[in-house]
């Protein structure tokens, strides 16, 4: 049976980044997303002001997706769109944009999990990636995800364990507030721990039953440590910066590394793909790397473009349901709160 083209146009508008992908079957032909500058001032997204972002880039970004991926909109099979989970102002500007271009155009919609999209990102047909076997363990981790998910399927995922308050992302970025670093501070973190000494400053690692997690205790312990030491020394954070950065990503690459080898020894799978931002992070990369020659494992990162938010992992999974022609009706609307298999 010869192959079935497949052109999907998928949109992305969780959070704070606006995003746009041209998929042909399962390769992308663009992924454009915009990011928005303005939360920076504010040390964190504001939701009302990442809706408006998002209705002044929608346009203009699927405008350059369609260009960059050299595609008239009339060759689109469909258009796949972030349903949940998100905020719900950013999830509606996509939505809206979703269903009305798909109507004018006459054609399926398809509603898309952000976070299953961020586990089925590893599918995408790109050179320097190769895709997971099932069953796999995926370690999502970002600004607002942390989650252990047991994928038997592309469409069978089990939630395992998740963070009970903060994301890991959040764990990052409120450290780095409370050492005067700007937002997001995760990557500087990283940047200032390759340098510092992990073991200087221990911090107390939560307890936490099962496969869950949690960062609030770990930011408020940090942040009493560094109140104590600034009022002996009103220069410890510029003294110490390296060592205080490798320690706190010591803390947190050992709590996620604690779970997941929980999670390995509970399931017997020991494949693990990880997703979101936090990926990027050198930390948890060495540890997975460690993990792999000293237990057996086997992981997968995705190139990093497919790690943060973006609209081409939307396309995948817009791809994989329309092959089976699981198209959404006009009448669905956003989801702010929304599990994956719910
Ligand atoms: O996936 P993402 O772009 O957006 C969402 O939050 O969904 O993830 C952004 C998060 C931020 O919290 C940022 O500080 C963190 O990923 N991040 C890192 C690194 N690069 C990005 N955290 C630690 N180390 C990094 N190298
Ligand atoms: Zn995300």
């Amino acid at each position: 049976m010869e192959k079935e083209t497949i052109y999907i146009l998928a949109i992305e508008s969780s959070c704070d980044d606006t995003s746009a992908a041209v998929l042909h079957n399962k390769k992308v032909l663009s992924n454009v997303v915009a990011t928005q500058k303005i939360h920076e001032e504010y040390g964190g997204v504001v939701p009302e002001l990442a809706s408006r972002a998002h209705q002044q880039n929608i346009v203009p970004v699927v405008h350059r997706a369609l260009s960059k991926a050299n595609i008239d909109k009339k060759q689109l099979s469909a258009i796949a769109f972030t349903r949940g989970p998100g905020l719900m102002g950013s999830l509606l500007v996509g939505t809206s944009f979703a269903k009305s271009l798909a109507m004018g155009l006459d054609i399926p919609i398809i509603e898309v999990n952000h976070m299953q999209a961020h586990i089925l990102a590893h599918f995408i047909e790109e050179e320097r990636m190769a895709p997971p076997k099932f069953p796999f363990l995926a370690l999502t981790i970002s600004g607002g995800h942390t989650q252990i998910v047991l994928v038997r399927a592309y469409f069978d995922m089990e939630i395992l364990g998740e963070s009970l308050d903060d994301a890991v992302g959040e764990a990052f970025d409120k450290s780095a507030k409370i050492l005067g670093l700007p937002y997001p501070g995760g990557p500087l973190i990283d940047k200032y721990a390759q340098i510092g000494n992990s073991k200087a400053f221990p911090f107390p690692k939560p307890k936490v039953d099962g496969l869950n997690f949690s960062f609030s205790g770990l930011k408020t312990s940090i942040l009493y440590f560094i109140q104590r030491e600034t009022k002996k020394d009103g220069d410890f954070i510029n003294k110490n910066l390296n060592d205080i950065c490798a320690s706190i990503q010591y803390t947190i690459i050992n709590i996620l590394m604690d779970k997941l080898n929980k999670a390995v020894k509970q399931t017997g799978v020991a494949q693990i793909a990880i997703g979101g931002g936090v990926s990027a992070n050198s930390g948890i990369r060495k540890a997975l790397k460690k993990a792999e020659l000293a237990s057996g494992w086997t992981t997968y990162m995705p190139i990093f473009d497919y790690c943060t938010d973006n609209a081409a992992m939307i396309g995948i999974v817009g791809h994989l349901k329309y092959r089976e022609r699981d198209f959404s009706n006009q009448s669905i609307t956003a989801k702010a709160r929304y599990a994956i298999g719910q």
